[in-house]
Order: C-alpha cells, then sequence, then structure tokens
C-alpha cells in the first residue's frame, strides 16, 4: 500500500483508506478501529479511541503486498448501479440466507445451555434484536433506497428529473439509513463483549461453537457491507443528485 504521511491521518478518513485499498479493512479490524459505521473519522481521531498509535497502523498497513490486489477490489471505481447490485446480490443475500440459520443455533444453545450460562440468554435477545432490525433495514434500501438511486442513474444518462420532479432528496433517508447502521454496530459490539470475542468457552458443545463461528462471520460480512454503504455507495449517490440538480437547473 501506498505510504501515508503522518500528516495526513488528521485529514483522511479511515472510510477512504478501505475505500482506496479493502484490505486495510482487515488491518483495521484487527487493531480495533471501526471503518464502517464509523468511516467518517480520521485516522487520527480513530486511532485515538481505538487507543492504537497512528505509527502502528501505517506500519501494518504499509506491510500490505503492492502489486498483487487479488480479492482486493476496486468497489470505489465500480459503476454505481453496479455496486448497488453487487450489494444486493452478495451482502443482503448473505443476510437472508445466514440470519435465521444463527438464529436457529442461538436458540438451540440458550435452551441448552442458558441455565447454567445466562449470558448466552442475553446473546440470543440481543441477536432477537439484530435480526428484526436488520431485516427492516433491508427491507427500506430495497424498496425505497435503492430504486431512488437507480432512478437517478437513469436520470442522469436521459435527463429526466426522477419521482416526476417531486422535491424530494437523498439525503434523509440516507441519514436514517446510517443512523441504522450506528445501532446494527452498537449490537454487534454487545453480541461481541457477551461471547468474549467469538471466543468459544472450553466445554462448549459443537453448536455453540458453530454459533460463535458464524457470528464472527456475519459481523465481518456487516462491516464490509456497511462499509460499501457508507462510505462509498452513499456519497457517490448524494454526489450524483448534486450534479443532477444542477444540469436540471
Ligand atoms: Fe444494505
Ligand atoms: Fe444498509
Amino acid at each position: 500500500m501506498e505510504t501515508i504521511s503522518p500528516i495526513n491521518a488528521s485529514a483522511i478518513t479511515v472510510g477512504q483508506l478501505v475505500a482506496d485499498d479493502i484490505r486495510a479493512a482487515e488491518v483495521f479490524k484487527r487493531l480495533g478501529i471501526d471503518f464502517c459505521c464509523n468511516g467518517k473519522r480520521t485516522l487520527a481521531d480513530a486511532c485515538a479511541r481505538a487507543e492504537v498509535s497512528v505509527d502502528t497502523v501505517l506500519e501494518n498497513l504499509s506491510q500490505l503486498p503492492t502489486g498483487n490486489r487479488l480479492g482486493s477490489e476496486r468497489f470505489d471505481e465500480w459503476e454505481l448501479g453496479f455496486l448497488a447490485d453487487y450489494i444486493l446480490n452478495v451482502h443482503h443475500a448473505y443476510l437472508y440466507q445466514n440470519l435465521p440459520f444463527i438464529e436457529e443455533l442461538v436458540w438451540k444453545v440458550a435452551a441448552k445451555h442458558g441455565d447454567y450460562n445466562p449470558t448466552l440468554l442475553m446473546v440470543r435477545q440481543v441477536f432477537d434484536e439484530l435480526k428484526a432490525d436488520l431485516l427492516a433495514h433491508l427491507q427500506k434500501e430495497e424498496m425505497a433506497l435503492f430504486p431512488f438511486i437507480r432512478q437517478l442513474i437513469s436520470a442522469n444518462t436521459t435527463e429526466t428529473v426522477p419521482f416526476g420532479g417531486q422535491a424530494v432528496s437523498l439525503k434523509a433517508p440516507i441519514d436514517c439509513m446510517e443512523h441504522e447502521h450506528s445501532y446494527a454496530g452498537s449490537l454487534l459490539a454487545q453480541l461481541r463483549e457477551f461471547t468474549n470475542d467469538y471466543t468459544p468457552p472450553t466445554d462448549a458443545c459443537n453448536s455453540h461453537r458453530l454459533m460463535l463461528a458464524k457470528m464472527e462471520e456475519l459481523e465481518g460480512d456487516l462491516m464490509r457491507h456497511i462499509h460499501l454503504e457508507n462510505n462509498i455507495l452513499f456519497p457517490k449517490a448524494l454526489a450524483l443528485e448534486v450534479k443532477n440538480s444542477e444540469v436540471g437547473g
């Protein structure tokens, strides 16, 4: 990865660093730096909050191999409609497939071991809330926000005004989605805390181990998902909206 000077650390955001090179996400995740819900924080600010020195982060980023970027797509260079399709086909599909499966495990493990390990009941409660919130959130994006973005894309190419010329803006729905992302992030943080960073107890049964592994996988997928929306899709859609309004007079 190219070198970032310490001066830039107080200007560049962690979301931008991950948008530039998705592999930075692994470094940030490892060092406990939130790059998705709080991707708008500068690197310096994010480091201070995570109690990690900027030098440590820069050192880790500089160790990412240069040249071979296989598996590190330049999402920020993708056409907007393609990125929206990718998010739906990969990340929304992941949640529809995995939330019910993890829920089954969570309920099974809580029923079997919750009487002597009450933290598992708290895990179940938080997971149930996360699942319900996420399913409602996906619906809002699929029924309202993403179609809105598609309208903006086609308005840009056909010079027609989206939604029949109604004076509606993306700003409010995007603010709402970002707020929901933050809340989902706080529920994930609780799950991580209650499960001791997804570490299985020594006597954990296989269902319990699988539950923890799947939850950690869910966390990683959701962080990428939120990063792609907060740090790439939403800012680009807002910029397109401004551009369209300028063209439209
Ligand atoms: Fe989404
Ligand atoms: Fe979202």
